[in-house]
């Protein structure tokens, strides 16, 4: 960040903390946000009014473009504690970079660094005492934009808010999950917003999951748009699979660039294993379980951190993948990445971002 700060921050602690009815040893995801929440405004291609404020509602006009039109973009990203009190961020920097590619394609303003990482470190340092220190638990970030120009024409916004709440989290998925290879409804297609952390996004998974819920796996498996032939990712995460002895994950415009999936593969060749980020036929998947080659699959986010699947349904028959005490990679993986976000190793890559 530059040393100049352009930006000047208002801050107005709350009278009223929320902190002591939060248990923390019983955390569940996203269900109690932080005192406290960064607001900023788009106005006249200027960032102004950027305050730290109470958390609360924000009142929107009925023609709010983003209501209509769906220009609304958002991040996950998690802050950990350390057991000497240190708090630290996971990588907000590629979250930062991600959030702006996603602005570019859905024709909204970049947030620049000093509001996006400067005003997070800001309102961190007024809600440290939010950040839970249990492993398992991390306190999760969420900065989203959505555009507030008052209209009904479809055209991009002339105005835009930029917000950051928190809220101290468990884990999203408290036990492995069983996937539904679909083949009917589709994601993205290539040219389409795939790779981008747009709402609609997740809006238009919701409907398939509900179908596959109903069939009694929690989650789908996303196919290309074209054939329904390759793999492309989870409803809530990325997929990494160990087939033989490589670690492979779909790649692709139209699959959401995670953080979490590219630290993760990063890990993988760090530690020499080997390393392909290409298509995955659902067909390879299947044929590898029966052959018992796909030894390890799993969904990766910052939400899902590692989560384990157990159980993938294709075309009415399910296969079982082998259990998961045995699985040496991902197991590792989590492991590692514990102890280094929980500050207990060295962190040689400078992944943490200390507030
Ligand atoms: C995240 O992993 O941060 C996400 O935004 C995914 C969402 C399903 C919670």
């Amino acid at each position: 960040m530059s040393a100049v700060e352009q930006f000047s921050f208002r801050v107005e602690p709350t009278q009223h903390s929320r902190l002591s009815q939060v248990d923390f040893n019983n955390l569940k995801f996203g269900q109690i946000m932080s005192d406290h929440m960064l607001v900023a405004e788009y106005n006249n291609g200027q960032w102004e009014d950027i305050s730290i404020v109470p958390y609360g509602d924000i009142t929107v006009s009925p023609s709010l473009s983003a209501l209509h039109y769906g220009q609304s973009i958002f991040e996950g990203i998690k802050g950990y504690k350390f057991a000497d009190g240190t708090v630290s961020i996971f990588r907000p920097d590629k979250n930062w970079e991600r959030f702006n590619k996603s602005a570019a394609r859905l024709q909204m303003p970049e947030v620049p660094e000093e509001i996006f990482i400067g005003g997070l470190k800001k309102l961190l340092a007024i809600d440290n005492k939010w950040v839970p220190s249990l492993e398992g638990t991390a306190l999760y970030i969420r900065p989203f934009m959505f555009a507030t120009e008052a209209a009904l024409g479809v055209h991009p916004s002339a105005s835009y808010k930029f917000v950051i709440i928190t809220c101290p989290v468990g884990a999203y998925y408290s036990k492995p999950i069983s996937l539904k290879v679909e083949t009917h409804y589709t994601r993205a297609a290539e040219g389409g917003v795939g790779f981008s952390k747009n709402a609609g996004n997740y809006a238009l998974s919701l409907y398939p999951t509900q179908l596959a819920n109903n069939e009694g796996y929690d989650q789908i498996m996303w196919t290309d748009a074209a054939e329904h032939k390759y793999i492309e990712e989870a409803g809530t995460a990325n997929l990494i699979f160990r087939i033989g002895d490589k670690i492979i994950t779909p790649h692709g415009e139209t699959i959401l660039h995670g953080v979490t999936r590219r630290t993760i593969m990063q890990l993988a060749e760090e530690w020499g294993y080997a390393v392909e980020q290409r298509k995955v036929s659902v067909e390879e998947l299947i044929d590898g379980i029966k052959a018992g080659v796909v030894t390890e699959a799993f969904a990766a986010g910052t939400a899902a951190t590692i989560t384990h699947i157990d159980r993938i349904g294709f075309e009415g028959q399910d296969y079982n993948l082998p259990p998961v005490e045995g699985r040496e990679f991902s197991n590792k993986v989590l492991d590692y990445l514990n102890q280094l976000r929980y500050g207990k190793i060295q962190d040689p890559f400078g992944w943490n971002f200390i507030v």
